[in-house]
C-alpha cells in the first residue's frame, strides 16, 4: 500500500463528512489517519503502518480487535441471519447473563447505541417517578441526547435546562443540598461511577446512593465505560453501591452496535408494553438486541467470564500509570496521570488531584493535541481527550514503547 491511499481517503472523507470526521473526535490533521485493519492491541493503517492502539474503539475492545472466539461467534451468526426483530436465542442469552452479572439488574432492555440506554433510563425514571428532571454532574458524558448535552452543544432547545440540574462530582455537600432543595421535581441523579478519568471520593457514591432512596429519587449510574471493564460486575461490584439503574454499552457488544439498560425490575416494569390500563414507556428501536451484535457480546463475556483478564489488565494498567507518572516527573511538564489502570487519563493541568474533576476540566487542551499527534507519529494511538484504554492483548513491551514514546512526545510538548 502507498502513503497515496491514506491521503486520497482523508480528501474523500472531507468532502463528504463535515471535517472529515465519523464523530466529533478529530485527529490532528498531520497525524490523521484511516484505519484498515485491527489485530489484537495494534490497528494497521491504510498506508501499512503500525500502531498501539490505546483508543480499543472507544473502549468496547478489552479483548483486543479481531479476538478469534469473537470473530468465530460472529461468523457463525452471519450465516444463520443479522436482523430479525422479533426474538432470537442470542438476545435472550444476552439478557440473561447481564441479569446475573450486573448487581442492580433485575431486568434489562437492549438498545444499539449508549446515547439511547441513558436516554431510555432517564425517560424510564421520570415515568416511575412521575417527576421530570434530572440531576447530572458538570463534565459528564452520557451520549449525544439534549439531556446529556445541556450546554454543551448548539441546537438543544432552552426548554431543555429547566429539566436539567447541575452539580459538581465528588462535593457530596452540595449535591445533597441540590437534591434536598429540589426532590419533589427530580427523577433521577445520573452518573459516571468514573466520571471520564475522575475518580469517586471514598463516600460519594455511598452518599449518593444514601440521600436518593432517603428523597425517592432513583439514582442511574451510567456504566457504559465501566461496565465489565473495572470488574465483571462492574462500578457496582468495584465500589459496593447497588443503583435503582444502569446503562451498558462497549464491552457488552463487543464491538458492535449494542447497549442496555439494566435496574430494578419494579421499575424496569415501566417499559412493559403489556401493560393493561397504564400508559407505559415506548422503549423499541429496530435494530435493538439484533443476534450479531448480541453473539459478539455473549463471546466476549464468556471470555471475561472464565479467564482472568481484569487481573492482567490491572497489573499492565498499574505499570503503565506508574511508567506515565515516571516519564512525567522527568519532563518539564505538568501532564498528570489520573483515572484507573484500566482506563488511565491524562492531562495537562496545574492540578494534580485524581478526584477533583477540575484537574480535567480545567486542563490544556492545546498541549494535549500536541502530545496525541506526537504519539501517533510514534506510533501510538490515543485520544487523550477520553483516556487510554487497556485490553487483554497490551503487554509490557507494548508499555515499554508507549513510555518511550511518551518521553520522545513531551519534548515537543516541553
Ligand atoms: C459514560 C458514557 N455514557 C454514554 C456514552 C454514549 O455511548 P454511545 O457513544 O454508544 O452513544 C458514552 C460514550 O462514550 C460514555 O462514555
Amino acid at each position: 500500500m502507498s502513503a497515496a491511499k491514506s491521503q486520497r481517503l482523508l480528501e474523500t472523507a472531507h468532502r463528504v463528512m463535515p471535517g472529515g470526521v465519523l464523530g466529533s473526535f478529530t485527529m490532528p490533521e498531520e497525524s490523521n489517519v484511516v484505519i484498515d485493519r485491527g489485530f489484537g492491541c495494534l490497528v494497521r493503517d491504510a498506508d501499512g503502518r503500525e500502531y498501539i492502539d490505546y483508543i480499543l474503539g472507544s473502549g468496547p475492545m478489552i479483548l483486543g480487535h479481531t479476538h478469534p472466539r469473537v470473530v468465530e461467534a460472529v461468523k457463525d451468526q452471519l450465516d444463520r441471519g443479522t436482523q430479525f426483530y422479533v426474538l432470537n436465542e442470542q438476545a435472550i442469552e444476552l439478557a440473561d447473563k447481564l441479569v446475573s452479572a450486573i448487581p442492580c439488574a433485575g431486568q434489562v432492555k437492549f438498545t444499539s447505541t449508549g446515547a439511547e440506554a441513558t436516554f431510555q433510563a432517564l425517560r424510564i425514571a421520570r415515568a416511575y417517578t412521575r417527576r421530570d428532571k434530572i440531576l447530572r454532574f458538570r463534565g459528564s458524558y452520557h451520549g449525544h441526547h439534549d439531556y446529556g448535552m445541556v450546554g454543551a452543544s448548539a441546537g438543544i432547545p432552552a426548554a431543555v435546562n429547566d429539566l436539567v440540574l447541575t452539580a459538581d462530582f465528588n462535593d457530596t455537600n452540595g449535591t445533597i443540598a441540590m437534591l434536598e432543595r429540589h426532590s419533589a421535581d427530580i427523577a433521577a441523579v445520573i452518573v459516571e461511577p468514573i466520571q471520564r478519568a475522575t475518580l469517586p471520593a471514598v463516600g460519594f457514591l455511598e452518599s449518593l446512593r444514601k440521600v436518593t432512596r432517603a428523597l425517592g429519587v432513583l439514582l442511574v449510574f451510567d456504566e457504559i465505560v465501566t461496565g465489565f471493564r473495572l470488574a465483571w460486575g462492574g462500578a457496582q461490584e468495584r465500589y459496593g453501591v447497588v443503583p435503582d439503574l444502569a446503562t451498558y454499552g462497549k464491552i457488552i457488544g463487543g464491538g458492535l452496535p449494542l447497549a442496555a439498560v439494566a435496574g430494578r425490575a419494579d421499575i424496569m416494569e415501566v417499559a412493559n408494553p403489556r401493560r393493561r390500563g397504564e400508559q407505559h414507556v415506548y422503549f423499541s428501536g429496530t435494530l435493538n438486541g439484533n443476534p450479531l451484535a448480541a453473539s459478539a457480546g455473549l463471546a466476549t463475556l464468556a471470555i471475561l467470564q472464565e479467564s482472568d483478564i481484569y487481573g492482567r489488565i490491572g497489573a499492565v494498567g498499574a505499570q503503565l500509570q506508574s511508567g506515565l507518572r515516571g516519564v512525567a516527573a522527568e519532563s518539564d511538564t505538568d501532564m498528570r496521570v489520573l483515572g484507573d489502570p484500566s482506563m488511565i487519563g491524562i492531562a495537562f493541568s496545574p492540578l494534580d488531584d485524581p478526584y477533583d474533576p477540575q484537574t480535567t476540566l480545567g486542563a490544556d487542551v492545546r498541549r494535549r493535541a500536541t502530545l496525541e499527534r506526537e504519539l501517533a507519529r510514534l506510533g501510538i494511538l490515543t485520544n487523550l481527550g477520553a483516556k487510554l484504554y487497556l485490553s487483554s492483548e497490551h503487554q509490557g513491551h507494548h508499555v515499554e514503547a508507549t513510555l518511550d514514546a511518551f518521553t520522545k512526545a513531551l519534548r515537543a510538548v516541553e
